[in-house]
């Protein structure tokens, strides 16, 4: 289990195996029985709040969610802070970047009408809507940042889960920033500097797929770009 800040080490504990037991009760384990100076993150326990995502042998994963007897059946563990963000202590990321770039992205929705006006009625099956509902789901766990080779290499990509943050709101009509987060996503270190890996996709707990949203970003921006909006 790594201990310390970013020059830290991995530390050996060992921890007894338990029916159904998943990786978050083993660092909870080590936290009450033998090292209380163990720094973690989490809090709904049932893959709700998105805290306690870690790199778990190799791979960035929900703790609370993820069974030791799925990932580690003979029953060795490595478990460190999500890559691609500075280390706050032992288990714990520091997110602030994450969260920056959400808000870079125009992640916040803006409203087109004041509480005054009639409320507005989308139908559930609007392509819009459709596109909007496929990826309103991420709860900002970091597992898809963390698995980007993208964000890696460039330190100013906005990553997968502000990107399909962006796609969402773009998608929802009753939206009126999207001239602005148009663009701000066809920036540099925005949509168009995803390759296309799919690591994102491929890892995401909420099988969501960032990669098709950032797709949508692309045609949209192009497409804007096209007729001189952008
Ligand atoms: S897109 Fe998926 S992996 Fe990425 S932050 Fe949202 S829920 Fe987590
Ligand atoms: S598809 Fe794009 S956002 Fe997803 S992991 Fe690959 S480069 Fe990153
Ligand atoms: S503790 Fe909330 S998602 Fe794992």
């Amino acid at each position: 289990m790594w201990r310390g800040d970013a020059q830290g080490r991995y530390e050996t504990y060992l921890v007894p195996r338990r029916k159904s037991q998943t990786v978050l009760d083993v660092v909870t384990f080590v936290q009450r029985y033998l090292d209380p100076t163990l720094s973690y993150r989490f809090a709904c326990r049932v893959g709700m709040c998105g805290s306690c995502a870690m790199t778990v042998n190799g791979r960035p994963r929900w703790t609370c969610r993820t069974h030791v007897d799925k990932v580690a059946p003979a029953g060795r563990l490595t478990i460190g802070p999500l890559a691609n963000l500075p280390v706050i202590k032992d288990l714990a990321a520091d997110m602030r970047l994450f969260f920056e770039k959400w808000q870079q992205a125009r992640g916040a929705f803006v409203p087109s009408r004041t509480r005054d006006d009639a409320i507005e009625r989308i139908s559930p099956d609007s392509k819009a809507r459709t596109l909007a509902d496929a990826a309103i789901e991420c709860i900002n766990c970091g597992v898809c940042y963390a698995a980007c080779d993208t964000v890696r290499w460039n330190e100013a990509y906005l990553g997968p889960a502000a990107l399909n943050r962006a796609w969402s709101l773009v998608n929802d009509q009753r939206d009126a920033a999207n001239p602005a987060r148009l663009q701000a996503v066809a920036a540099s270190g925005g949509c168009h500097a995803c390759h296309s890996h799919q690591s994102c996709q491929e890892l995401c707990p909420q099988a969501l797929n960032p990669t098709a949203s950032i797709a949508g970003l692309k045609r949209l921006t192009m497409r804007a770009y096209l007729k001189g909006e952008l």
